[in-house]
């Protein structure tokens, strides 16, 4: 049964909607034991949409978090969605789908280029234009395995608050060069150097022979030293073999209280070449999703290879966001691209294949197997391919 949208109201949570939007959320994702924090109505960086019926009864909200993420060496201006939540007995109905729409007009609004989320299930959101391009993956070894890693001899030691920066840099020089990777900076990530230390059980820094901070590990130790005991490491990051072996070696040396070690890791990633990768295993995958929002904006936003110069005509469909919607042609020429309206429309794209091109997520001729792209040839789709080609997208950050 679709809802008559007429009786919808959309528009955006102020704080007289807190509880009902808590009230909503809390009860979707199962967490409505806890009270209400106070700091709830107003967080930075967020904006909150809802749906509401005649009588301003709540139905259905969904979050926008102005983050940045990397893509080509550039931070692309973001719509994180999170928190979609629909009233149990508003569910299909089409409220997901209303306040969605909402949200990219808004978060294009407010100067997003593209949208990331993770799904609980992907089906309404490929419905909008949304495509899985990655996940976040940890993996789970036997800690032993860990310690066959040949220790560097790098000095390592717990991290102080003046180590911080040194940490955010090593994380930003692996962003930089990755695809997708989120920016750890701005009012979503308002953690102050003390948290950070606090937050985990270990922040370990490597420092290499000249004092910099080469290398870093953030970890949890579990409870207990039997067969279930185990250490996770949030994020391995290190600049150099040595780093990278230190900090290893070190998680090795927890084996006979912790036998299992878990690692949010990307996939390559440098540490893959020191692990006995035949014995991890797939401990979680959270896969997520991306979404052209404003395509014109988001070519200009991300990095381009400067050695690929070329030009293809696309047509983009684009039914939620129709500003997008049309024939254009892409330009790149010397690490710079952009979308100039007109041209044949050779190629058709639909926003699904245009989010998973931009992230080079898959290749042009897989999005033609999975009906997502037609038309074009071995040529366009070559020089697609190559315009995008980087890393494997990856996020080390769940939101
Ligand atoms: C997932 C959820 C947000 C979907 O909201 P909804 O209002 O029921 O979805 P809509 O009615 O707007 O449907 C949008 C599209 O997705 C499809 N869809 C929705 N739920 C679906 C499901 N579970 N399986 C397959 N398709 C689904 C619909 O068919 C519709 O497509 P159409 O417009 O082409 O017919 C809602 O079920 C919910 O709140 N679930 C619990 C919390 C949750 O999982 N939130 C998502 C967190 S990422």
């Amino acid at each position: 049964m679709a809802h008559d949208h007429a009786e919808i109201d959309l528009r955006e949570l102020t704080e007289t909607d807190a509880e009902a939007a808590w009230r909503l959320g809390s009860l979707a994702f199962g967490y409505h034991d806890r009270p209400m924090p106070t700091e709830f109505a107003d967080q930075p960086g967020r904006v909150t949409w809802g749906a509401f019926d005649h009588s301003g009864r709540l139905l259905a909200k969904a979050v926008d978090r102005d983050q940045g993420q990397w893509f080509g060496g550039k931070i692309v201006p973001t719509s994180g969605v999170a928190g979609v939540a629909v009233a149990a007995e508003a569910r299909r109905t089409g409220l997901s789908r209303a306040v969605l729409t909402r949200l990219l007009a808004g978060a294009r609004d407010r100067g997003a280029a593209i949208s990331t989320l993770f799904p609980t299930t992907p089906f309404p959101y490929r419905r909008l234009g949304w495509e899985e391009v990655g996940a976040l993956t940890s993996y789970s070894l036997p800690t032993a395995s860990l310690a066959t890693v040949r220790d560097s001899g790098l000095t390592l030691r717990p991290a102080t608050v003046a180590d911080v920066p040194g940490i955010y840099s090593a994380y930003d020089r692996v962003a930089r060069t990755g695809t997708g990777l989120m920016n750890r900076y701005g009012p979503l990530f308002d953690t102050t150097p003390e948290e950070l230390i606090q937050d985990f059980d270990g922040l370990t820094v490597a420092v290499g022979p000249s004092g910099s901070i080469d290398g870093y590990a953030s970890w949890e130790r579990g409870s207990g030293y039997d067969e279930r005991g185990r250490i996770t490491a949030y994020d391995v990051i290190a600049a150099t073999a040595e780093a990278t072996s230190a900090l290893l070696a070190m998680f090795g040396g927890w084996s006979s209280v912790a036998p299992t070690t878990v690692l949010r890791l990307a996939y390559p990633d440098p540490l893959w070449f020191f692990l006995a990768s035949p014995l991890a295993k797939v401990e979680k995958r959270q896969p997520w999703m991306l979404r052209v929002v404003d395509a014109a904006r988001a070519v200009e936003a991300r990095g381009w290879p400067e050695f690929v110069s070329g030009s293809v005509d696309l047509e983009l469909i684009d039914a939620e966001c129709p500003w997008n919607a049309g024939r254009y042609r892409l330009v790149l020429d010397g690490g710079q691209a952009r979308l100039e309206p007109g041209g044949t429309g050779a190629v058709r794209v639909g926003p699904r294949a245009l989010g998973v091109w931009y992230a080079g997520a898959a290749a042009p001729d897989a999005l033609r197997r999975a009906g997502l792209l037609s038309g074009g040839d071995a040529r366009t789709d070559a020089f697609l391919q190559a315009a995008t080609a980087g890393p494997a997208p990856t996020l080390l950050d769940y939101f």
